[in-house]
């Protein structure tokens, strides 16, 4: 069934269309002054304008012919011609009872379905996952969710870093630690390796190449040796990966992240020397500096840069990608630009998105110009879904007290210590057996962390407060847990008394208040997809949690008889089950009681 708003806008159509007026001006959207009416066109005064009459009279004469239509009462002209509706009780509770019947909580599909690639998580290989980490796979999970939800074909690609530089950089520490690449220790060194191992090899091989150029430069040709296949640089590469996937696969595990695809830049390889023949071919690849370079910048795109002796100079923007770097090895934008290629022959996607930090817009700008130049895809099916930072309390990038970045692991490790102690101070829970305490404790932990980040527009950064996270109360994952649960709970009882769900009436406001949030979801939803914008999930999440609650403490439920509670039974059950769908497409999961 349609929403209201469409039933409105077509009931609308048809008036204009008896008052001979052009049917693109019929549109009814839910009204931004619900004191006036719950729905608005502003389509009378757009017709005035596009025939030169006055949108007052045009708005009369609709406004006259209206009342058959059954959906909503006469509308109430507003201002030069604005019109107001209100729903019947009658629509509403069609409404509610198509939404508690539907399998999907009264979503609807994408027209036309496309394939979709949804590159997100993108952890990197010999670095644990953490904070930084975290957003690129909460709402890159949602937004597949969602798409897929829709009815898209989609496809999740973790894109691992696994093929630049930091892999030259490894293997020379690792040939450092062991007497050189043709020591006997390093079969074994590489056997006994560890990710705690990797994670204080990296860093201090990474602080060393900034001030050693030697140590630079032989990192460097470790990277160029091992993308040419160079042993032991392949097997000491496979060996630092294997260590790596397995301990990420574990933290997403943990975080309820899952991919289609496992893929790394690595992939991408066997792309790369048709990619550059390819490029050669078609004449953009340039020389610069001893690098090959696509120019991306068109004419005139400059901006300012100051020199360090303070003057200034334009260079053209966005920079130029480099596709082979000056020891012809393969740098970032090129597997990103290869992993286009691969994606276009193997899923052939109508749809790219990569959900990365807004910090690398100017990278994604780079290589999607070059695929689009290159033919590989075209520019408007190449996205770049940016997101702020997950901040400490100073505004700056969350570190740890300590200073360093706080790995995944361990901040869901700390909400669940979190979550315990909320859980506990709530009394909830406190008779549960050990293990389903734990388990309602982890729940409660990644709602806390999922709904946080996702209730925030995605490229606002936010402050990092497991203390407001994981409260109970106000806009938080926990809050809609604990309400989620309470309707489960009413209608388990409601089982228990052999009360059934009937025909629904609407009656009561907070009645008609449930219902007008319960029948925005499917538009909300369509919103969301087309801004790729989970927030505006998560905030309709809460709406109706807190709509729910205002209708609960109205109307009783189980206290009523007859009608009255068959009725609002059909609507706690549809409440619970679009909560259930909302919070599954944030990746939130649900405990079964609290
Ligand atoms: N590994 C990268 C990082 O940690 C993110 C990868 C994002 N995806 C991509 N196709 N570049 O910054």
């Amino acid at each position: 069934m349609k929403d209201l708003a469409r039933q409105l806008s077509d009931a609308h159509a048809a008036v204009f269309a008896a008052l001979g007026i052009d049917t693109a001006y019929s549109a009814v959207t839910r009204s931004n002054r619900p004191d006036l009416g719950e729905f608005q066109s502003n389509g009378a005064l757009a017709a005035a304008r596009a025939t030169g009459r006055q949108p007052r009279e045009i708005a009369e004469a609709a406004a006259a012919r209206w009342s058959a239509t059954g959906i909503a009462a006469p509308p109430t002209i507003a201002g030069p011609g604005f019109l107001n509706f209100t729903v019947t009780a009658d629509a509403l509770a069609a409404r509610a009872e198509a939404i508690a019947a539907d399998a999907r909580a009264g979503a609807t599909l994408v027209e036309t379905p496309r394939t979709v690639i949804v590159d997100y998580g993108g952890p990197n290989v010999a670095k644990g996952m953490h904070v930084g980490h975290l957003r690129a796979s909460i709402i890159g999970d949602s937004l597949k969710r969602l798409f897929r939800f829709r009815g898209d074909d989609v496809i999740g690609d973790a894109h691992f870093g696994d093929w630049g530089l930091q892999m030259g950089l490894l293997i020379v520490a690792v040939a450092d630690a062991v007497g050189g690449l043709d020591a006997a220790g390093l079969e074994p060194f590489l056997a006994a390796l560890t990710l705690a191992d990797l994670e204080a090899m990296y860093p201090a091989a990474a602080a060393r190449a900034k001030d050693d150029a030697a140590f630079r430069q032989r990192a460097r040709e470790a990277t160029a040796a091992l993308q040419a296949g160079t042993e032991p640089h392949r097997k000491i590469w496979r060996a630092l990966r294997d260590v790596s996937l397995a301990t990420q696969k574990r933290d997403f595990a943990a975080l309820g992240v899952d991919f289609d695809l496992w893929l790394g830049e690595s992939d991408a390889e066997p792309y790369i020397r048709e990619m550059i023949a390819d490029l050669e071919q078609q004449g953009l690849l340039e020389d610069s500096e001893g690098a090959r370079v696509v120019r991306v910048a068109e004419p005139g795109e400059t901006r300012r840069k100051k020199l360090p002796d303070g003057s200034t100079i334009e260079i053209e923007t966005p920079n130029p990608l480099i596709v082979v770097s000056s020891e012809g090895s393969s740098m970032y934008g090129t597997t990103d630009l290869a992993t286009i290629l691969q994606r276009a022959r193997n899923n052939e996607p109508d749809l790219y998105l990569y959900v990365v930090d807004q910090r690398q817009a100017e990278h994604f700008e780079q290589v999607f110009r070059a695929a689009g130049r290159a033919g590989f895809a075209p520019r408007e099916a190449l996205e770049h879904i940016g997101f702020g930072t997950v901040n400490g309390a100073d505004g700056k990038p969350f570190k740890t007290r300590a200073g360093g970045v706080l790995k995944l692991q361990d901040l869901i490790g700390q909400a669940e210590d979190a979550a315990r102690a909320r859980l506990r101070a709530a009394e909830l829970g406190a008779s549960f057996p050990p293990q389903e305490f734990e388990d309602v404790a982890h729940k409660v932990a990644i709602a806390s962390i999922k709904f946080a980040d996702l209730v925030n527009y995605r490229s606002t950064s936010y402050v990092f407060d497991l203390d407001r996270f994981t409260s109970f109360e106000g806009r938080s994952g926990p809050y809609l847990l604990y309400q989620a649960v309470r309707i489960k709970s009413l209608l388990a009882k409601a089982r228990e008394q052999h009360a059934e769900p009937g025909p629904v009436s609407v009656e009561h406001a907070a009645e008609r208040a449930l219902v007008l949030v319960l029948d925005a979801f499917d538009g909300t939803l369509a919103r969301a997809y087309d801004k790729r914008a989970p927030h505006l999930l998560a905030e309709h999440a809460y709406a109706l949690a807190q709509q729910f609650s205002a209708f609960y403490e109205n109307c009783p439920v189980l206290a009523e008889r007859g009608a009255a509670r068959a009725s609002r039974l059909t609507l706690a059950g549809a409440v619970l089950a679009q909560l259930e769908t909302s919070l599954g497409l944030l990746g939130i999961e649900i405990p079964e009681r609290m």
